[in-house]
């Protein structure tokens, strides 16, 4: 049988790609390359370029492939591009994951993992937050995963369908081999931006924010290792391979980091004390998010392996210096 990953040439998508050819899976993978790279997917793996949103098209995968599993990743995922441009973030991710779910329905997929977001709770009133918080998303990015949640859960609740929805924390560093990583192009997220001012892409670090209730007045995150992460989506296929019920689970390791302090790992590490500048806070952000971890470490077969915050460093400069080689070299898009 055939998995089928949507965003599979993405960050997280090729990471997960990865791992599940590395266990023996057959994937086949649907991106529409507007933010993910052929290159990051392994050699063997079909490559299906096109939109989601095209329901012919996704079902003639399907059908071809013999698809047991989706695993949904594809979607836009920029919270502050979501507060300029909603409409975008409804279409992308809820509209499309309705398309998507019509033709799994159809073709009788019965089984689905949800990339969701820790942007779901919004600013939420206990830290660690755990799954049955009230929802409050404070972006419609968050918003529109939110209602895919909720249609999702839906949809099963009245075809043989069974999920895992998995809410990511802060999603950081890169396969420990570099064979893939973060690619895209005028990235916003933390990590990404303090290791290219590392490697002297950019000349500073802005910090959106020192006047937060916490210790040192920056936000607060959970950050997780991607491959982590990608491993916990092959947990989550165990799960409902061996007749898991639908559930919900948050992806972080329950510990947090402030902005600055991650800020000061990456220079520590890298050996480069870029410009850090105070800048005014981000529309949309939230103040502290760590994820109660206590669920996922029950319900599914999953123990992280880089639970380190130097290590997560590691990674994501040693695949942002192969990045830059491989940009110098001029192979950019293959
Ligand atoms: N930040 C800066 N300077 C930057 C970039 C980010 O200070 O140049 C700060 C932000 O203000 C925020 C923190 O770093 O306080 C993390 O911001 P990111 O953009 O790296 O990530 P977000 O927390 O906004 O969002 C990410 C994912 C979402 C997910 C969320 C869960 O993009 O999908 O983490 O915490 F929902």
């Amino acid at each position: 049988m055939t998995v089928l990953v949507t965003g599979g040439a993405g960050y997280i998508g090729s990471h997960t790609v990865l791992a599940l050819v590395e266990s023996g899976e057959t994937v086949v993978v649907i991106d529409d390359l507007s933010t993910g790279f052929p290159y990051l997917l392994p050699d063997g793996v079909s490559l299906f370029k096109g939109n989601i949103g095209d329901e012919n098209f996704v079902e003639s995968v399907i059908n071809s492939c013999g698809v047991e599993c989706i695993f949904h990743f594809a979607a836009s995922v920029v919270v502050s591009d979501s507060m300029r441009d909603p409409l975008a973030y409804y279409s992308n991710n809820t509209a499309v994951t309705c398309n998507l779910l019509r033709v799994a329905v159809k073709c009788g997929v019965t089984r689905l993992i949800f990339s969701s977001t820790a942007a779901v709770y919004g600013n939420p009133d206990h830290v660690p937050v755990a799954e049955n918080a009230t929802m409050r998303p404070l972006s419609p990015y968050g918003s529109s995963k939110m209602m895919a949640e909720q249609l999702l859960h839906d949809v099963a609740v009245a075809h043989d369908l069974n999920y895992v929805v998995l809410r990511y924390f802060n999603v950081a560093g890169a396969d420990p081999s570099a064979r893939t990583g973060l690619a895209t192009a005028g990235a916003t997220h933390l990590f990404k931006i303090a290791v290219e001012a590392a490697t002297e892409q950019r000349d500073r670090v802005d910090v959106f924010g020192i006047d937060y209730s916490t210790p040192d007045g920056s936000c607060i995150r959970d950050f997780i290792h991607v491959s982590d992460l990608a491993q916990a989506h092959l947990a989550a296929l165990s799960y409902l391979r061996k007749g898991g019920q639908s559930t919900v689970l948050n992806c972080g390791y329950g510990r947090g980091y402030s902005v600055l302090e991650i800020i000061e790992t990456v220079q520590r590490i890298s050996r480069c004390k870029f410009a850090v500048k105070v800048a005014n806070r981000r529309l949309g952000d939230i103040m502290t998010l760590i994820a109660d971890t206590s669920r996922i470490r029950t319900v599914l077969d999953w123990t992280p392996r880089y639970d380190n915050i130097d290590i997560i460093t590691e990674h994501a400069l040693a695949w942002e210096i192969k990045s830059l080689n491989r940009f110098k070299s001029g192979r950019t898009t293959s």
